[in-house]
């Protein structure tokens, strides 16, 4: 989920889109965090009060030349990778956008490249457009860059001009048929291409997934998700117990072996912390108990007895000095041993990543894959990772994150279902 800044000088009505469009979920692949308004008056700015968004002011009349400044440095506080002009009446200087890492969209009331740069703003551009005669206008949204209006077109509508028209009902009717519907389409299509993925590829159907790894600041972090397709293995919910977590039925159906739906994904011993698919998670713990080791243990295991998938058993073991991870499937049984990177980590799931209806399940080929760890808070990416396992097959979630001398951790659990 990215961060997006929005920068309003007056009504707001294309800020008032965007919330719209969040809370339709039109717009869900960025969440707007703050709104920077050029004047204290501005109505946008009780409009982002009423949707408690923090709202900060950068002055333009009191700020004079320090205006730009000021905004960079408000926009530190959240660091957003998008930020929106949406009604926002200013030019940013080439300087600015140079210093801004943050993507920057504009939504412009013409279809650009007429009616467009210096001089062209607000009720402005409309009074040109009736002024010249012709009979079709619209609005265009648009990337910054250091040409004002002059950035890479990213979408357009036309909106017809009416000979009674007025500079202001031009502008109501280009706001309500072009801006308020193509603004917030062109922030999520932007968003969606460059939001971070944490999986590798696209999610058809993963099956069991593990993450172990470390995030960019050295935090150590571990996930573990549940998919299912048969209505026993939907339903179900995780639940913490203590430090470790426990899985529990949603409802009876005694169709099914309990054993390979009901088991503990995640139990601490000691410093290590272990993560797996089944009951396998008691083995592990048992032998090491005992002194011996995860390879030992998963050693006198194999794939689970449900034909015909024979769904493989995966597990991770982390701790201070690195992670394992394993799979034990038809094919063999397989260990893989990581020593710590930041912000990088290995993903394994249990089946190829396949849907096809009524047809076994493959089993995962290959190595845990690499993966980036951008987050630095459980949160995050727990959030990133249920939103990219879809709605279809997404059961269970649970996400830690540990202090990197493991003296704390926060945590996120996501469940479909309720009890
Ligand atoms: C809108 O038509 C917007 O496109 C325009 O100001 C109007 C007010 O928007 N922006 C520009 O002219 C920028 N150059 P609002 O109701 O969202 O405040």
């Amino acid at each position: 989920m990215l961060k997006i800044s929005v920068l309003v000088s007056g009504g707001g009505t294309n800020l008032q889109a965007l919330i719209d469009a969040q809370n339709n979920k039109i717009l869900k692949s960025g969440k707007i965090v703050q709104v920077i308004s050029s004047r204290p008056d501005a109505y946008a700015v009780e409009r982002a009060k009423k949707f408690e968004i923090p709202v900060d002011v950068a002055d333009f009349k009191e700020l004079g030349e320090k205006f730009e400044e000021k905004i960079l440095e408000l926009l530190k506080k959240f660091n957003p990778e998008i930020i929106v002009l949406a009604g926002f009446m200013h030019i940013l200087s080439k300087n600015f956008i140079e210093n801004c890492k943050a993507k920057i969209i504009n939504i412009h009331p013409s279809l650009i490249p007429s009616f467009c740069g210096k001089g062209f703003y607000g009720l402005k551009v409309h009074e040109a457009v009736l002024k010249s005669g012709v009979k079709i206008t619209g609005a265009t949204v648009h990337l910054v860059n250091e040409i004002p209006d002059g950035g890479e077109i990213l979408a357009q509508k036309p909106v017809p001009v009416f000979p009674d028209d007025t500079p202001e009902k031009l502008q109501r009717r280009v706001m309500e048929n072009a801006e308020w519907i193509i603004l917030p389409r062109a922030v999520e299509a932007v968003c969606k291409e460059i939001e971070p993925k944490i999986f590798p590829y696209p999610i058809k159907y993963p099956g069991r997934g593990i993450v172990t790894g470390k995030t960019p600041s050295g935090k150590i972090m571990l996930a573990y998700f549940i998919m299912g397709r048969s209505s026993s293995s939907k339903a179900r919910v995780f639940e913490r117990s203590r430090d470790n977590l426990i899985i529990k039925l949603t409802k009876q159906d005694k169709n099914f072996d309990p054993s390979l739906i009901l088991y503990a994904p995640l139990k601490i011993l000691g410093e290590n912390i272990i993560v797996t698919n089944g009951d396998q998670t008691d083995t592990i713990y048992d032998f090491m108990k005992d002194g011996k080791t995860f390879e030992e243990a998963l050693r006198t295991r194999e794939y689970e007895p449900d034909p015909p998938h024979y769904t493989p058993r995966i597990s991770a073991i982390i701790n201070k000095s690195g992670y394992k991870q394993s799979i034990l499937k038809k094919a063999g049984k397989f260990f893989f041993e990581y020593e710590f990177e930041n912000g990088t980590g290995h993903l394994i799931h249990t089946y190829n990543n396949d849907v096809t209806p009524d047809k076994n399940l493959p089993s995962f080929t290959g190595e845990p894959r690499e993966i980036k760890i951008f987050d630095e808070d459980a949160e995050t990416f727990a959030n990133s990772l249920w939103e990219e396992l879809g709605e279809d097959y997404r059961v269970a979630l649970y996400v830690r994150f540990y202090e990197p001398d493991f003296s704390s951790y926060t945590d996120k659990l996501f469940n479909t279902n309720t009890i």
